[in-house]
């Protein structure tokens, strides 16, 4: 392929194939001195229009470590601040002639036209609400790392769904990759037509995990939200946010993830998030292993194709 633009252009061949490359990954993307140089020569244009951390930092170090020359445009510093359009900006970097460049914007389906305008590659760094790829091949990673397996695990996404980019695309993978998904939130958090994805819906948080083999919350997107928040961040902790006494539903052996940024306090208590059952810190760490297996495979034989 030559562009990553969501879970959904994937099959699980394809699926099986990055995480695979991606375990390959791992050594290599926790020792700069093991580097590989698959990538020389190669430009990668970082270009977030929303704000990031984990994402944009871990596509900077991915790509350094496999030799590229790794550019980070300022957005904020840029001339989109002057009122350069989307299309503009990528045509103005395409003629650069990076060979690939990351996107990360506010609207969703913004990447996918961004990719019809430019001759490299493109990869989604999360696009509004609709697709987050590379974080579901990470959470995959870390589930796989963890518990063996995909197919036939239980997991459920708690939370913000509605506004969720993570959950969307994994979604697409677990179910994929047959794992059995559930997605527990209240009723105005759940996505228009939930009653059409291939997930068991729950609003109640202690029905929704009984049985889970993986808690995935999700952060609540304040600034996503329209209006005043219903239920309240209290009420919304006390019925959703993940603490022991709801953990205790889900398997003794389940693992606890969360994209990140938490909001501790709000969907998850800070004893979970640094507790025995969390592998937050190795979802981030997954996160370089991934992004350098997603650049490789898109760049490393020659042309794009
Ligand atoms: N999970 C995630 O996308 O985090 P950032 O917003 O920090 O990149």
């Amino acid at each position: 392929q030559k562009h990553l633009l969501g879970i959904s252009h994937l099959n699980p061949v394809e699926i099986t194939e990055l995480l695979d490359r991606a375990e390959a990954m791992v050594d290599i993307s926790r020792q700069p001195r093991k580097a590989k140089h698959s990538l020389k020569g190669r430009t990668q244009i970082n270009l977030f229009f929303e704000n990031s951390t984990r994402t944009q930092s871990s596509f900077e170090i991915a790509g350094k470590r496999l030799g590229a020359d790794v550019l980070n445009m300022a957005v904020q510093t840029s001339s989109v601040k002057k009122g350069e359009t989307l299309i503009d900006t990528a045509a103005t970097l395409n003629a650069m002639q990076p060979d690939v460049i990351v996107v990360r914007h506010a609207a969703s389906g913004a990447v996918e036209l961004l990719s019809q305008k430019v001759a490299c590659s493109v990869i989604n760094a999360g696009d509004g609400t609709h697709e987050h790829p590379t974080q579901a091949l990470l959470d995959a990673l870390t589930i796989r790392r963890n518990k063996g397996r995909l197919n036939g695990l239980t997991v459920a996404i708690c939370g913000d769904i509605a506004n969720s980019r993570v959950a969307r695309s994994n979604l697409l993978l677990l179910g994929a990759m047959n794992a059995r998904t559930r997605v527990v939130a209240p009723k105005n958090m759940l996505p228009t037509g939930v009653e059409h994805m291939a997930a068991e819906v729950f609003t109640d948080m202690e029905e929704g995990l009984k049985g889970a083999d993986v808690v995935m919350m999700l952060r609540l997107q304040h600034e996503r939200a329209s209006g005043k928040m219903i239920p309240s961040v209290r009420e919304f902790y006390h019925f959703y946010g993940l603490d022991e006494r709801k953990l205790a539903f889900a398997n003794d052996d389940a693992i606890v993830m969360h994209p990140g940024p938490m909001n501790r306090g709000v969907e998850i208590a800070p004893t979970i998030a640094d507790g025995p059952r969390s592998v937050i810190t190795e979802q981030v760490e997954m996160g370089v292993a991934v992004r350098m297996a997603v650049l490789e495979a898109l760049l490393a034989n020659g042309e794009a194709s």
